[in-house]
């Protein structure tokens, strides 16, 4: 592939570039991670989407080579952690929650002291430099030191340093997180043009419009675990026509006349709400108000879920995505 500097036989052909198998990290008796299987095609981007505690940044953590694993396999580019760590970290870019620069320096010196660590110098440098704040949209703020800049604008920054070395695969950490709503269109449209350039990317969040929009494939995370990874509209579809939630008093008695409605396909209980898949959403929430009704059920919350991915988690996990 055009500037990598990875020659192995993985890299010179469309294969996964990621592939972990059985992923466990513990930390102490709590298991951050509990079994994940994941794989990356080249040029995808995969979304980890999960609430607080889901397991996003360990899982970062661990294919950065920052942190170690208690069990299961990983292989990038065809190369084993932890084996082939040193190797591995150059094929990276790594864009940490946590802002890393220096803020007394110019955009252009930052860049200059990571692009130095990756082992450029010279020429190949400063084009590299011109290269990536053209991507992030900093080419005319280049001279200024750092401390000038906006939030969203450290946050580019700090994506931009991530690209130098022309990384096979980035890995992106929550980069939204402390952006205001103004900035977050124009930093998802420069992650959108960081793809074009890095082509691989693993991004985690926990909001489910950047998922949707940047993503190719998104695993669904929660409690260690992967729930569900696939294309936005593949996973939508486990909503089926729609998704009610129910709670109501004598529910478990209401489940079987429930099941019985025109309506309603399938239902089941999770933290004492019925959740209902039904083939019309307009139609069941008739049917299922007439029941309550007939059977002197008081309705405590009645709920059709957006066909979106918060749902989807919503309907997987019974959590909401959001605290
Ligand atoms: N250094 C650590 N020591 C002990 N426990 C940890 C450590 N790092 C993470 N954990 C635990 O591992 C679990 C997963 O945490 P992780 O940071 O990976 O979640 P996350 O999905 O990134 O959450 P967030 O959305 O809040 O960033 C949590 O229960 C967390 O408390
Ligand atoms: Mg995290």
């Amino acid at each position: 592939m055009a500037g990598s500097d990875c020659s192995c036989a993985e890299c010179a052909s469309d294969e996964c570039l990621v592939e972990i198998r059985g992923l466990v990290k513990r930390y102490g008796s709590r298991k951050a991670i509990d079994g994940v299987d994941l794989t990356v095609q080249q040029g995808e981007v995969l979304g980890l989407l999960g609430p607080n505690g889901a397991g996003k940044s360990t899982t970062m953590a661990v294919l950065s080579t920052l942190t170690s694993f208690d069990a299961g396999t990983i292989s990038l580019c065809g190369l084993r952690l932890p084996r082939d760590a040193a190797r591995v970290k150059r094929l990276l870019g790594i864009v940490p929650q946590e802002l890393a620069l220096y803020p007394s320096l110019s955009g252009t010196q930052n860049l200059s002291f990571f692009g130095r660590i990756y082992g450029l110098r010279g020429r190949a440098l400063s084009e590299r430099i011109a290269r990536v704040l053209e991507i992030v949209g900093l080419s005319n703020r280049a001279r200024d030191p750092v401390r000038s800049y906006s939030g969203g604008m450290q946050r580019r920054l700090n994506m931009a340093a991530s690209l130098l070395h022309r990384p096979r695969i980035v890995l992106l950490d929550e980069p939204m997180v402390g952006v205001d709503p103004q900035s977050r269109n124009l930093l998802l449209e420069h992650i959108e043009r960081m793809r074009a350039e890095c082509h691989t990317m693993i991004y985690t969040t926990h909001n489910m419009d950047e998922a949707a929009r940047l993503c190719d494939r998104v695993a669904i995370m929660d409690g260690g675990r992967i729930l569900a990874v696939d294309t936005t509209a593949e996973l939508l579809k486990l909503l089926g026509s729609g998704v009610i939630h129910l709670a109501c008093s004598g529910q478990e008695s209401m489940a079987a006349p429930l099941a019985e409605l025109e309506s309603v396909r399938s239902l089941d209980t999770s933290d004492g709400v019925l959740r209902i898949r039904v083939s019309d959403t307009q139609a069941a929430l008739l049917e299922i108000t007439r029941l309550c009704h007939e059977r002197s059920a008081t309705i405590h919350s009645l709920e059709a879920l957006e066909p979106n991915l918060e749902s989807v988690f919503l309907h997987l996990t019974g959590k909401s995505l959001r605290d």
